[in-house]
């Protein structure tokens, strides 16, 4: 990791802390944010939904997404990628066993992890660390774990995912190979809150003629993902609104871009793109008429 990256999110780490938070297109103060999630708790507890939106938050659907690109004919057909998002892993208030074994009966070449590993903005990263690698305990996949930061969490985590066997892309790729293709798997820094994506840099080293696939941690740079050549974007993020009314629509999107954007399948001009609900809850380990999702997506 460039030291001068390493340094600027650092330091922008500490302003979030001390200073505004994003949320969608507004920054609030962060202690107004605390607040704010502290009287909703209340409400819900005192309102008996408390309990009830806990269950809901264990109640994992997983969702299939097929995806027909013309770089992937041939030699990507049939190629899985397990995706999971906003584990907030330190939120669940299972402790990870349902995810697991959710996670265990879906086979897959890779996994991408898109970001939000953390349930706090602040503070240390190693229970959450830890708890999600022990969901990936005893299990291999052909191509490894990747993954990206999302803005619940901090590059200090960057060693730990590592050393636990998740190769983190802050502004980088590697390249697959799979039946004479190349598949090139990149991935940026947050670029919802702390705005330190490169998507050229992430793109480095790839041919014109591989499939490049960003991994992002929110669906706020798709427009300009899709204006530099990238093919498929996965990313989550807005927890496919987490507390919604009755028949899931969402009070809040916290995007910056069109909700067309918001949760599943889209496409902008020829790059195709999914945004995951998450698999966890934050602010509140809650979700309402909101269900966690597991995803995979699978080469035509
Ligand atoms: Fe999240």
């Amino acid at each position: 990791m460039p030291v001068r990256h390493r340094d600027l999110r650092l330091e922008r780490e500490h302003g979030l802390t001390t200073g505004k938070i994003t949320f969608g297109y507004w920054n609030i103060p962060f202690s107004w944010a605390e607040a704010f999630l502290d009287g909703t708790g209340t409400v819900l507890r005192w309102t008996g939904l408390w309990q009830w939106g806990l269950r809901h938050a264990l109640e994992y659907r997983v969702r299939e997404h097929r995806i027909r690109h013309e770089r992937g004919k041939g030699g990507l057909s049939g190629y899985r990628i397990l995706h999971l998002s906003d584990l907030h892993a330190e939120g669940i208030s299972d402790g990870g066993r349902s995810l697991r074994e959710r996670i265990r009966a879906i086979p897959a070449d890779v996994c991408v992890l898109t970001g939000d590993f953390r349930y706090h903005e602040k503070g240390d990263g190693t229970a959450a660390v830890r708890l999600t690698a022990s969901l990936f305990e005893g299990l291999t996949y052909k191509h490894g774990i990747y993954a990206v930061l999302g803005n619940h969490d901090s590059v200090r985590m960057v060693p730990q995912l590592e050393s636990a066997g998740i190769r983190v892309l802050l502004n980088e790729g590697v390249a697959v190979e799979r039946g004479g293709l190349r598949l090139w798997l990149a991935g940026v820094d947050d670029p919802h809150y702390y705005r330190l994506h490169d998507i050229d840099r992430a793109l480095e080293g790839a041919r014109p003629e591989d499939l490049k696939l960003l991994l992002a941690h929110s669906p706020d740079i798709a427009p300009e993902a899709a204006g530099r050549g990238v093919d498929v974007y996965l990313c989550g993020h807005a927890h496919g609104g987490q507390i919604c009314l009755p028949g899931g629509v969402p009070i809040i999107a916290n995007l910056r871009v069109s909700r067309k954007y918001f949760a599943g399948p889209w496409t902008h001009d020829r790059m195709i793109g999914y945004t995951s609900r998450g698999s966890g809850a934050s602010g509140l380990p809650v979700r309402y008429f909101s269900h966690p999702e597991i995803t995979i997506h699978i080469f035509e």
